[in-house]
């Protein structure tokens, strides 16, 4: 290849990895009809096996409703509902859900100090990193990575979240990033952070 041939061929791979569907909210706000039985009208579930989707990143969420299509994330439900939806769809049922307000919760007060602990400062005996770094000190995430909000999310599904990538179960995220922390954190710790970033904000 000659040099134009490389640099024309660099820019096209940067172009290409910018360009997806650009969400809209109106057309996701028709289209999350069929998602309020679960996630509530306006991404607040109600109850904890669902998880809430309000004010979550809009890519993070079009993301994931691709990778429960394709089956890299597996659950039998999301399956289902997602394998209707075109990159379209997923795109405005993000930037729908994203612009909603997260109903926050309260941290278990018993949870409090082991949580923090390790959402703000990670587990250096471990190897468990500062879960603050890519989730952000008020928990809101960091939308444009596709770093998820845990702020205000049910305990329970969080839980079960890194249940599921500590046992490989969940295998979607981006270079092993949530599965090779997850490996390395106890029962003890997953309960304390899930109840801790309930109340974050
Ligand atoms: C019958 C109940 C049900 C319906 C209807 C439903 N969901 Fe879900 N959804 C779930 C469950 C259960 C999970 C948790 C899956 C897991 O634990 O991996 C989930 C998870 C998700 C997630 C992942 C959230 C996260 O934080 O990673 C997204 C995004 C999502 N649903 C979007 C939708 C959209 C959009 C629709 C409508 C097109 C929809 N769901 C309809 C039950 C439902
Ligand atoms: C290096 C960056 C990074 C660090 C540090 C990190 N995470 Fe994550 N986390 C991610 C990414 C990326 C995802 C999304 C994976 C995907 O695409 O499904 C994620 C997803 C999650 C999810 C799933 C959210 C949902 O809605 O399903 C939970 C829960 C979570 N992380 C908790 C934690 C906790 C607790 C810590 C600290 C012990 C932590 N993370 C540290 C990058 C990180």
């Amino acid at each position: 290849m000659n040099k134009l041939v490389i640099s024309l061929s660099f820019a096209l791979a940067a172009f290409g990895a910018n360009v997806h569907a650009a969400g809209d909210a109106g057309a996701g706000k028709a289209k999350s009809a069929a998602c309020a039985a679960c996630h509530g009208t306006d991404g607040n579930s109600a109850a904890p096996t669902f998880p809430k989707l309000a004010g979550q990143g809009a890519d993070y969420l079009a993301k994931q409703l691709a990778n429960f299509k394709s089956g890299e994330r597996k659950n039998a439900i999301m399956q289902g509902q997602a394998a209707g939806l075109s990159e379209q769809d997923m795109a405005d049922l993000g930037a729908y859900y994203a612009a909603q307000a997260p109903k926050l919760g309260k941290t278990n007060p018993e949870s409090l100090e082991v949580g923090e602990k390790l959402y703000r400062g990670g587990n250096a005996k471990t190897g468990v990193p500062a879960c603050m770094s890519c989730h952000g000190p008020t928990g809101v995430g960091n939308a444009p990575a596709k770093f998820p909000a845990l702020r205000g999310q049910f305990a329970a599904y969080t839980e079960s979240a890194l249940k599921a990538f500590r046992s490989g179960e969940r295998a979607n995220d981006a270079g092993q990033m949530m599965r090779n922390i997850a490996s390395k954190m106890s029962d003890g710790e997953i309960k304390a952070v899930s109840e801790y970033v309930v109340g974050l904000r």
